[in-house]
This record gives C-alpha cells, structure tokens and sequence, in this order.
C-alpha cells in the first residue's frame, strides 16, 4: 500500500465529498477549505461528542455562544493587538512573505536535524540560524530575505458608523474571549459556585501565510474550547486533569494512542504561565492538535481594568474574594477532523489482488451510520420504507446504482459502519443482511432491530 500524503488524502477528500478546496472555480484562495457534504456531517459529530464530554457530562459546566465581532477594546485588554504576532520575512528576489520559524521547522524535518527550537528564538536568532543554515526560499530558492518583522495575526475589518466614520474592529482569533467578557452574566444566570466551566464552539480567524498541508493551517477554521474558572490553589491540578481529558477524549474517538504524544510549550503565549499541547503524527510529522493552557488571572484581571467592570468573585463558604484562574481545555475542530481522517484512512489487500479503501472512524463519528441497498431496483419500495423509518434516528444514507460489491466499497470509503440489503427473502421474513465495515461479516436480523443493532455500537 502507499504511503498516506496530505495531497493523497486532499484528492481522496474531493473525490469522496469529504473536503473541497475554497473558491476552486476561481482558481482557489490559499489556506481556505470547503466541507463537503461527507465533511460536514464528520464535523458535526466532533463537535456534538465534544459538546456531550464537556457540558452535558461535566459537573458544573455550561455552554454559550458568543459573538465573532466584538467591541474591540476587548483585543486590547486580551493583549492581542500588542502580542498576536508571527515572525515574518520577505524574500527580496519573488516577493513571497515566509514564517521564519516555520522555514526553520521544515528545514529541521528534511536534515533531522532538530538541534534548536524555533519557538523559543528570538527574531535575530532566527533571522542569524536561517542565514548560517543557508534556508533559502521554499519558492525562489535564494537566500535572500528581509529582515524579521512581527506582524499581527488578526484579521481587520470596518464598521460603518456613517459614512466617513469608522471604526476598526477584528475578527476573533480565539473563541476564548467571549467566555471571559461574560464571566458576570454566566455566574449570575447559572449561580453556578467555583469551579464552575463554559463551552463555546465557533469560527475563529487568523491572518495566516503559512501554506500547505492541505487543512491544518488555515485563515478561518473552528475552535472548541473550554474555560474553567477556579480557585488558584487548585489550578494546577485542574490543569493536568484537562491534560489528561484530553487525551481521553482523542483515544476514546479510537485514534492511534502511538500516535498521539504530550508537548509542553517551550515558549508560553503572552496570556499563559503553562502550557502542553497534545500533538498527533501528521503524514508531515508531529504537530499540535489542542492545547491546555493555564490562564491565571490575566484575562479576567485585564478585563476587570479596561472595563471596570469588577471580575471577583466571593466564595460563599470562606468569604474569601478573588478573581478566579482561567484553566483552557481548547481543540481545533478542523485540525482533529484532519488528525481523524489520517488515523481512518486505510487501505487493504483483499483475497484476489483487489484494495479497497476503509474509513475506519468510530461509528459515532461517520457521516452515515446505516446505508440501505435494495438487492435489485424492483426492492426499492421496501428498502426506501426502511430508509426513512431508520432516518428518524439517525443519519442515513440510501443508494441503489450498480453492483452490490461497488456500493459496499462507496459506504467504506466514507465510513458508512453498516449496510443493509433489502433482498427478496426479505419481502417473506422481514429479515435484512446487515454487514460490518470492518470485519465484512454479515448477518441476518429482523427489520426491527436495525435501529437497536446500530444504536448499541453508538454510546460515548
Ligand atoms: N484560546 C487559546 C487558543 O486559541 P491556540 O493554541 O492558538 O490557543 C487553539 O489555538 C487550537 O486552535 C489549536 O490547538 C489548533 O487546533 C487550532 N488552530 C489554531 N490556529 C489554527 C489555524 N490557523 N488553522 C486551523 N486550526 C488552528
């Protein structure tokens, strides 16, 4: 079998309507991607099972959903408009704008060579290793470059006040800062005591130049995060317990644990006093998927001074009163869809020379759960009835073009978990062949117990 690429599993993605490339009919537009109607549902499932793990089955914890712009003094308290920034070069031979540390990075993956780490280098550091490792541009192949300047991920935009009157405001880099801004309105409407926590799923943007590997790094992609407000004292605990959720929450969605590791920061964001990310092994090599950072009191405290607006909080048993610590669970829905498609995507020798493509994803998370397939086009009428009945408990899919063995090979490819053919027999004993993605076995069981068949293979 081939080695799995990202340009490998992108064109696997496009034909099988998992993922398209953004604005293709005109040419594309670097670092934007389209889900596809595969991809949606694969997306939606992530966060439906992210959602249940963090507000459904956690103590104490809340969800909201909170604005994409927002006043923009908020970027100024968050310390984003003084800190959110990457170490760019221009090339002076092509005019290309490059990350310096991410042209360090790549330079490391191709020499093994990993005898620094970008992230805790200064900006003439990196500037003095590119030009004594003799890096040149990825698209000219000169080594000739700008110096180092930071500059500011986030996206600007305008509000019209009136005409000849406006005012600057951004797009969230991070859905984060809505959970802060209303720490008041959560803790007064929930009454909810300390340690208490608030989910939020939503876009974020980020004014990325970084190109390549396909969905990883893109300028709008969609962050699930988690904020637990608590007592310092126990913040540290509270963070390696995250650590560990997180973990728990990718292996038990069935990813490879060999390819799942721990990395703490080397050099912390302007917010963070710790930070660890949980890596997955890409095709491209390690890299971050989510992230648990503790937050201290910077954001709160940094709201409380531009708002003044007072964050504290009185604990109703000691009387005491502070401003809660900040511990983040956060992952980036796009990066873990990317990470699970990796982890799925398999290949595999049949008996007589033939491959077939499984996507081997946790039920729970596959598009369909049931695919229904009339043996012969005069079935459809009883396949359809089962169809529709068994798409009022989940999603499903209905196919009936050419042969049986080929419709069995379209639902692996997109990690349909059962098939149910609709055979003449059935028409006598109610009975249907339900057969297993994985295993390819199948079985004979009555219409009626589809539903719980398939139900029982979907607790999380
Ligand atoms: N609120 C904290 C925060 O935003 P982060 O590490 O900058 O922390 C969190 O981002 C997660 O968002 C990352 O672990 C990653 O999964 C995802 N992410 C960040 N930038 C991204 C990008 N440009 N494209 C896709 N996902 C991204």
């Amino acid at each position: 079998m081939s080695e799995l690429t990202m340009d490998k599993l992108a064109s696997f993605c496009k034909r099988t309507g998992i993922v398209f490339q953004g604005s293709e009919i005109y040419g594309g537009m670097g670092n934007t991607w389209d889900y596809g109607p595969v991809g949606i549902e694969l997306k939606n499932n992530i966060k439906k099972l992210w959602w249940k793990r963090c507000v459904q089955q956690s103590e104490n914890s809340f969800g909201i959903d909170t604005s994409i712009l927002m006043n923009p003094t908020v970027w100024e308290a968050s310390g984003h408009l003084a800190s959110f920034s990457d170490p760019l070069m221009d090339c002076k031979e092509c005019k290309t704008r490059h990350r310096a540390d991410k042209l360090i990075e790549e330079y490391q993956r191709k020499t093994n060579n990993f005898d620094v780490n970008p992230d805790a280098m200064s900006k003439e550091e990196l500037y003095d290793y590119i030009v004594k490792h003799n890096i040149k541009c990825p698209n000219c192949g000169k080594l000739n470059f700008t110096e180092i300047r930071n500059f500011n991920l986030m996206f600007e935009t305008s509000r019209g006040v009136s005409e000849g009157k406006q005012s600057k405001i951004f797009l969230r880099p991070e859905t984060a800062q809505g959970e802060y801004i209303n720490f008041l309105n959560l803790q007064r409407t929930t009454r909810a005591k300390i340690p208490f926590g608030v989910a939020n799923i939503g876009k974020a943007f980020r004014n990325e130049i970084t190109p390549g590997n396909f969905t990883f790094r893109t300028i709008e992609f969609e962050q699930m995060e988690h904020q637990l407000f608590c007592h310092e004292k126990d913040a540290m605990a509270k963070y390696e317990f995250y650590k560990d959720f997180a973990m728990k929450f990718f292996v038990d969605l069935g990813m490879d644990r060999e390819k799942l590791r721990f990395k703490d920061h080397d050099k912390l964001a302007h917010y963070a006093k710790a930070a660890c990310d949980v890596q997955y092994k890409f095709p491209f090599g390690w890299d971050e998927m989510s992230g648990t950072h503790l937050r201290g009191t910077w954001d709160l405290s940094r709201h409380q001074e531009f708002s003044g607006k007072c964050m504290e909080y009185t604990d109703p048993y000691t009387n005491e009163t502070f401003i809660p610590t900040v511990v983040e669970h956060t992952i980036g829905c796009d990066r873990l869809a990317l990470a699970l498609l990796c982890d799925a995507y398999t290949e595999e020798e049949l008996e007589g020379g033939d491959t077939r493509i499984v996507l081997k994803l946790n039920p729970n998370l596959s598009a369909y759960k049931v695919c229904v397939l009339p043996l012969q086009k005069n079935l459809s009428e009883k396949a359809k009835e089962i169809y529709k009945n068994l798409t009022n408990f989940f999603m499903c899919s209905y196919d009936e073009a050419g042969s049986i063995g080929k419709r069995y090979r379209r639902q692996d490819e997109i990690g349909t978990p059962y098939c149910v053919t609709v055979d003449f027999d059935t028409l006598n004993d109610g009975c249907v062949t339900i057969r297993d993605r994985d295993t390819m076995k199948q079985e004979r069981i009555k219409i009626d117990e589809i539903m719980n068949y398939v139900a029982k293979k979907l607790v999380f």
